[in-house]
């Protein structure tokens, strides 16, 4: 898909408020892996759709910058650290910071981007056109949102250590680990506008759907997805030993045999990369992936359901074909 030029003008927006953040050259071991973890090409999702926000609620793109930028920076330290807890060595297709460096320099870069993404919202409590319950909110909004993140995160890890996870479980994990920074970004987005309170909820009920839909390809993704365009390893949530959607629904579905292969696989340190392959046809041969696609169709469904309330506008276009072209993303 082309980019259009209203996607154009804001990514550029993204890229050079990020630019503009003027790191320090020293410490290098701490500065080194920041600009690192942002600058190797993410898809810049989040501050995208606080922009958006902003502009579907008639307000103006400045604004909604350093939430945009809080958003981001936030997005990236949780890569930071998520790497580590997940042993994942690539991240876009790059090693990633702990692998480049190590698990200490991960974990306090990671640290100081979180404290840089917080210090962005400083422009709410300054700027005069924002009420005190302006600044608030947006501070409540953001750090509830990482409180979530950290709660999906644990149950991620907890899940990991269990042999049955039901599917609301699961829910209730990437609802955490994903969906409440997206709902956040746009809720965020909506309150640079001074939006009213029905249209910061809905702009929330909105990330969260797509936060839900996103969480759940990425699963797909990690399991089918060409390693080149994907950045990370094929099946990593598998050697891993993640429980994910894919996983919860193939043991719902699977014989005794087919069961115990896939606790096997899960539950080895490092399985062969055959038993891998062998639990990803045992999904294909169970249609756990046409049934996970089709989930996820219901939840990117409920977010245009909506994005329709809204008064139709170009940035409401603009919403659309993100929403279009991350159903339809292959990375
Ligand atoms: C990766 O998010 C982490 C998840 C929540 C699955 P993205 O796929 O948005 O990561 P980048 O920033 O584009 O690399
Ligand atoms: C990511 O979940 C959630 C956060 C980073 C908060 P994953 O562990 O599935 O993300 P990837 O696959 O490493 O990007
Ligand atoms: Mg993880
Ligand atoms: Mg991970
Ligand atoms: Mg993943």
């Amino acid at each position: 898909m082309s980019k259009t030029d209203l996607q154009k003008k804001l990514l550029n927006r993204i890229e050079k408020a990020l630019q503009e953040l003027d790191l320090p050259g020293e410490p290098k071991t701490l500065y080194e892996p920041y600009r690192y973890a942002l600058s190797v090409g993410g898809k810049r999702i989040r501050p995208m759709l606080t922009l958006l926000a902003c502009g579907l609620c008639e307000g103006d793109i400045n604004d909604a910058l350093p939430a945009a930028l809080a958003v981001e920076i936030l997005h990236n330290f949780t890569l930071v650290h998520d790497d580590i807890m997940d042993s994942a060595d690539t991240r876009r297709g790059e090693p990633s910071v702990f692998k480049k460096w190590n698990e200490n320099t991960a974990i306090l870069s990671g640290d100081v981007m979180f404290a840089d993404a917080y210090r962005q919202l400083g422009y709410y409590a300054k700027n005069k056109s924002f009420s005190k319950d302006e600044y608030a909110a947006i501070h409540e909004v953001f750090s509830k949102a990482i409180i979530t993140v950290c709660e999906g995160q644990a149950l991620d890890m907890e899940f990991v250590e269990r042999r049955h996870v039901k599917h609301e479980e699961y829910i209730q994990m990437i609802a955490g680990k994903t969906a409440a920074l997206l709902g956040a970004a746009l809720e965020m987005g909506a309150i640079s506008a001074h939006a009213s309170s029905q249209k910061r909820s809905q702009l929330y009920e909105l990330g969260y759907e797509m936060g839900i839909a996103f969480q759940i390809q990425d699963d797909f993704l990690d399991a089918t997805a060409d390693p080149e365009k994907f950045g990370k390893r094929p099946g990593g949530d598998i050697f891993e030993g993640k429980k994910t959607y894919l996983t919860i629904l193939a043991l719902e579905r699977a014989d005794k045999a087919q069961a115990a292969l896939i606790q096997d696989t899960l539950n080895t340190d490092d399985p062969e990369a055959e038993k891998v392959d062998q639990v990803l046809d045992i999904m294909k041969s169970l249609n756990v992936l046409k049934d996970v696609s089709e989930e996820v169709d219901q939840h990117y469904k409920k977010a245009f359901e909506v994005l329709n309330k809204f008064t139709p506008s170009e940035y409401q276009q603009e919403l659309e074909k993100l929403l279009i072209f991350l159903q339809n993303r292959d990375h």
